[in-house]
């Protein structure tokens, strides 16, 4: 694990602590600045192993090898990565040790930036990002919100837990079943906008977290994941493709185009049920009248059409309702829509409500089972709606 100058760098000691709670051993590389920030000591004391900060050892020690860190790891994490040790990682500069660390190192590489926003929006760094992504390294995108600099934006080390599951992500999977591996999950996430006019649109409330913890589950489970997404404002994961879907038709082209290749399919997303007929050209004039009549037509609903196309896909559908009579409407779903398994959640439940990190379900099918959840994080229910796919998943896969 490589630590680079920056507030957040106090923040790698709890990256390093959960990385030891799963079983990883870690040796930490560290460069100058960070040592201004947080203490070599630290880290020696938690890792248990020597922390490694110089180029060069002293006059006294011939022997010294400074790459020598790298023998024997099987990835190499920098987190936080400023700015600056972003740039020479792209330039391959190894003027460092931890640069020279990862000049030298053969194996996986995953980055977790974190800077003032004005360093992460200049164009100097998109062109690093990219150019370290096109070296095949796996970036955990930094979020937006209070920086050390009393500035608000996007620069903010990622939460240590999600640095954590990119890295196990790249290692092969947290689950030690694996049993999603070779099956391809395509998940719709997010909720789609339908333009009125040039600035307003007619939506769904959803922040799309479930559409997220399941593909991170999904993935993790050893899954090849598209996510076909709507104006989800959340930072992308690492081993997940997305395609932008803003509006139902979007959403509805994208999804049958992917859908042939995939053997999971699962509509997360809320998708308007109605669109203007048409949008209006510029911005409509609230001068103009006191009233604004929108006339709207039915979308069409991309999971049934999807059922009709099928060929040996298992179907997940969402039901989100609100109150009682709605586990009977999502019963009554499931079968409208011919997929095998509908996903109720009660929108009027505590916990259950469309931006928080829980929910609370009922995984409707396969066949005649039902079960009824208590509130759990989103990442657990999808844990819960894949371990139910699964015996369906298998049996489709083997009898294809
Ligand atoms: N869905 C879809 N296309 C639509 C609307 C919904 O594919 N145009 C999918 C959703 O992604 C979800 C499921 O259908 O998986 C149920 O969505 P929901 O909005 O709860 O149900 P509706 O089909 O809209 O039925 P209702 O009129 O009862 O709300």
């Amino acid at each position: 694990m490589g630590v680079t100058g920056g507030i957040a760098a106090y923040k790698s000691l709890d990256v390093l602590r959960i990385l030891q709670r799963h079983g990883h051993g870690v040796s930490v590389v560290m460069t100058h600045t960070a040592e201004r920030f947080v203490g070599s000591a630290s880290f020696a004391a938690l890792s248990g192993r020597e922390v490694g900060t110089h180029l060069f050892g002293d006059a006294g020690q011939p022997g010294y090898h400074h790459l020598d860190v790298n023998d024997g790891m099987d990835l190499m994490l920098v987190a936080p990565a400023s700015a600056n040790t972003i740039s020479q990682m792209a330039m391959g500069a190894s003027s460092s040790l931890l640069t020279s660390c990862y000049l030298a190192f053969r194996g996986p590489v995953v980055v977790a930036p974190a800077m003032n926003t004005g360093m992460w929006l200049h164009p100097a760094t998109a062109r690093n990002i990219a150019a370290l992504r096109a070296d095949g390294v796996h970036m955990v995108d930094p979020e937006t919100g209070l920086l050390a600099d009393g500035a608000v934006g996007p620069g903010r080390l990622a939460e240590p837990s999600a640095i954590v599951a990119a890295v196990e992500a790249v290692l092969g999977g947290t689950s030690p079943a694996n049993d999603l591996a070779g099956v391809r999950v395509l998940i719709s996430a997010g909720g789609t906008r339908e333009p009125i006019d040039a600035v307003r649109y007619v939506g769904n409330r959803s922040s799309g977290r479930m559409g997220w913890a399941l593909a991170a589950a999904a993935r993790d489970r050893g899954a090849e994941v598209v996510v076909v997404q709507a104006n989800v404002d959340l930072p992308r994961q690492v081993g997940i493709r997305y395609t932008d879907a803003p509006t139902a038709a979007a959403m509805r082209d994208a999804c049958r185009s992917e859908f042939p290749a995939c053997d999971v399919l699962i509509m997360c997303a809320a998708v308007a049920d109605f669109r203007p007929v048409s949008a209006t050209d510029g911005k409509i004039d609230k001068a103009a009248s006191d009233t604004l009549t929108v006339a709207m037509e039915r979308t069409s609903d991309i999971l049934a059409e999807l059922a009709a196309l099928r060929d040996e896909q298992v179907l997940i559908g969402f039901a989100a309702e609100h109150g009682p009579p709605g586990l009977d409407r999502a019963r009554a779903k499931r079968t409208r829509k011919a997929v095998d398994i509908v996903v109720h959640n009660d929108a009027a439940v505590d916990g259950a409500a469309f931006e928080g990190p829980d929910n609370v379900v009922t995984i409707i099918g396969p066949g005649d089972s039902e079960t009824s959840l208590p509130r759990m994080p989103k990442r657990a229910c999808a844990e819960r709606i894949f371990d139910a796919a699964l015996p369906l998943v298998h049996a489709r896969a083997v009898s294809a």
